[in-house]
Parts: C-alpha cells; structure tokens; sequence
C-alpha cells in the first residue's frame, strides 16, 4: 500500500510525505509518483504518533471499564500508536499466559501496538517475585506492581537485580502506604476546606528516594511512574546529576490540574497520586523544561461511571486520559510558551521510545511511519462524551484546549481519522 501525505507542516516547513508499507519512502516537495491513498493534509502538522508508557486496559476481568478493543480505539483516537497496559487485571498480569492473551487480543483488534507490562510481584502484593524471564519471551516489555507500591525495600532491591539481568524496564509507583492513613487528595489547604482526608507529598517523595537509593547502589536503571510533587522532581533532578540511572514520567493531569479540582467534590479529579498544588504544578513544568522530566504518560484510567458515582472517600482512583493527553499537554506546554513542540513530540514518543527500546515514528525517508497529523490552531471543548474510551471519567470535560488531533497511522496504516 502506499500512500501520500500532501502539504504537510514537519519542522514548520510545508512538505509530502510519501509511504509505502510501514516506512516514508519520501519526503519532500511536490512528491510524484502513483499512490493507492492521497491525504490532502493542509494546515496539519506531522508528529511521530505518541507512545504511552502507562496505560490501563482493564482487559482481562475489568471490561466494564475498558477492553483492549475501546483502549485501543481511544489510544489511536489520542494520537498514540502505541501504549503500554499495566498489570492490575483481573486476574493480575503476573504470568506468560496473560501477557500472551493480551497480545493475541491485541493483534485482533489490530489498532494500536500494546505491549503489556508484567507485575512485578504475583498478584500484586508484594510477596512473591512473579516469573519475568518468562513474560518477557511472551511480550512484557517492563515490570510495574502500578497501582500499588512494591513495600518492602528488599522485595524491591531483588526486583532490580532480576530487572537488570532481564534487561527490563521497572516501573515504580511511588507510594509510602503507611503515610496514606485513608487520605484520598492532596493534604494541605484544599483538602481542609474540603473537609476530605489528605495524602502527604512525602508519601510520594519517601518511595522515590527509596527507589534512587536502590537504583545508586544497585547501578541499574529505575523509571518512576506519575511523579506528582515538588520535591519528588527535585530529588530525581539531583539524582540524575550524580549520574543514578533514573528516569520518570509525569501525566498531563499533573501538569494542567491541581488540587483546587477537588473542591467541588468531582470524584473524576480523585487519582492516585493526587493532584497538588499550584507550586507542584509549577516546579513539574519546570522539570519538564529542564529534562527532570523524561516523558509524558497519560496514566489513562477508565472507570464506570457507578465507580464514581459514590461518596469521594470510596470513588475509584483515576482519570481517562488518552484521548485529552496531547491538547492538554500541548495547551499547557507548548502554547503557553513553556516548551518547543519538537521538545513535547520527544516527551510522548522518542523518549519513551528509548526508555522501552521500541522504535518510534520518525518523519524522515526510511522512518517507521507512525504519525500523528494534528491541527495545533484548533481550539474546541474536551467532551467525554465523544471518547471511544469506555471510561467518560474526566475532570478535563469542557475544558477549552488547542490541538486536535486528526488522523493517526500505524505503520503506515490509517487507524483513526477525524
Ligand atoms: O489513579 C490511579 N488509577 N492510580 C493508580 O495508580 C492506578 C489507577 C487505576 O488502575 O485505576
Ligand atoms: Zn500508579
């Protein structure tokens, strides 16, 4: 199959792009040739379709919040032509058969490219290593217990050891459970007026330091998911100045929202970790600025709504975050003048890209040819209801944002458009 792209911004400049299979044949000017597809795409712009390095799927057991079929449709409706789908499943993702339904699955519905994250311990508590060695043959791509921490320093120091001699990513969600004491948003301010139970920053920032000293001893790699606070960004800032192998991730929800979200009692902005205050926000845009911050991950969580229909105490955790992910971060980064839009194309797709050792899309002849043609001078309204995701749960809804995105291609296959 091939295919033309016309009249395409790429690094500001007006060009084709031409495709045949799942690689860019060429790119250029005034592109000839005979294509079985022509996209006349003036005025978009092309990036390498984002990659999610953290997103739940639900499938198996949860599947009256989201499936592989809806997720996938709501990553390529995002721009993602690739997510990575968490363990907590029903049963967990802690064994070769799961990770390898999760493939098969996947390969059916045959949208975006998911590949599965392991857990790190047998159903997710924390006791028992489960077998890496043998999710990895089957697909894994990383480790994570995401959604709940690894607690004990020694279970997490092993997972390390194992991780390194598998050559596989671990992904740590960072939270001290002791500090919890029932909390559900942020402590401080808000969660006082509010009258709800607050989360200490600490209770992030202790696992976080917890994790960089394992990984400085160890000399091995740990990435930390949804980093949240102030000082859990600083701490990785002067951890990787030391030359510690650390890397992290934070969610657009961190970086356009914060804790103020909670006082109207909206159970769609309870998430885990909470979201902070005004000054996290602030020292999290800066850490993306300076490199802090290597990727963007949507930590896209789609409940039901009878989830978070309830009293804010006993709501699920979690945002729906695929299909507002770009135009969030875009609004807030770019836009607003904080970073380059070739520095958010880095953050949602070559860095993760690196960090997994997958290949990203890459606009140049011979590239993979998994883009995303988005319309940045498009403002309009986030609405739920239009996700293809299951989960409509979003704090984000109304919201007046820029940056829509159009189209999406994997491997040279259209997979979304508007
Ligand atoms: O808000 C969250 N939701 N945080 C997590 O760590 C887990 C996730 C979920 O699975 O719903
Ligand atoms: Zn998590």
């Amino acid at each position: 199959m091939a295919l033309l792209i016309k009249n395409v911004y790429v690094n500001g400049e007006k060009i084709d792009i031409a495709i045949d299979g799942k690689r860019i044949s060429a790119v250029g000017k005034d592109i000839k040739g005979q294509f079985d597809e022509i996209i006349e795409a003036d005025g978009l712009t092309a990036l390498p379709a984002f990659i999610d390095m953290h997103t739940h799927l639900r499938e198996p057991g949860y599947e009256y919040k989201e499936d592989i079929a809806s997720g996938s449709a709501a990553a390529v409706a995002g721009g993602f032509s690739t997510v990575c789908c968490m363990p907590n499943t029903k049963p967990v993702t802690d064994n070769k058969y799961i990770v390898s339904y999760i493939v098969n699955r996947a390969k059916e519905v045959d949208l975006a490219k998911v590949y599965p994250i392991g857990a790190i311990t047998v159903g997710l508590k924390g006791e028992t290593m489960a077998e890496m060695g043998s999710m990895k043959e089957a697909g894994a791509i990383a480790m994570s217990d995401d959604g709940q921490p690894v607690s004990t320093a020694q279970m997490m120091r092993l997972a390390l050891e194992y991780a390194k001699d598998y050559d596989l990513l671990l992904c740590s969600h960072c939270e001290e459970k002791s500090l919890i004491n029932e909390g559900v948003v942020n402590e401080g301010e808000n969660a006082t007026r509010a009258g709800l139970k607050g989360i200490p920053s600490c209770a992030e920032d202790i696992m976080i330091s917890r994790d960089i000293i394992l990984a400085e001893m160890l000399n091995t790699k740990v990435h930390i998911c949804h980093v949240s606070t102030a000082s859990g960004a600083q701490l990785i800032r002067e951890a990787k100045a030391r030359g510690v192998k650390v890397s992290c991730e934070t969610c657009p929800h961190y970086i356009a929202g914060t804790d103020e979200l909670i006082l109207g009692y909206d159970t769609d902005a309870k998430v885990n970790p909470p979201m902070r205050t005004e000054k996290d926000r602030q020292a999290l845009l800066k850490a993306i600025a300076d490199g802090t911050v290597d990727v963007i991950a949507t930590d896209h969580a789609p409940h039901h709504y009878e989830d978070k229909d309830v009293d804010f105490s006993m709501a699920a955790n979690g945002i729906s975050g695929l299909e507002s992910a770009f135009s969030l971060a875009y609004t807030y980064l770019v836009d607003s003048g904080i970073i380059s839009l070739d520095k958010l194309s880095e953050l949602m797709s070559k860095r993760p890209a690196e960090l997994l050792k997958i290949e990203c899309g890459k606009i140049e002849k011979g590239g993979l040819a998994d883009i995303t043609l988005v319309d940045l001078n498009k403002e309009y309204q986030i609405d739920s209801e239009t996700f293809k995701s299951k989960g409509k749960n979003t704090p984000f809804d109304g919201w007046k944002v820029k940056g829509k995105i159009m189209k999406t291609l994997v491997e040279g296959k259209v997979k979304y458009s508007v």
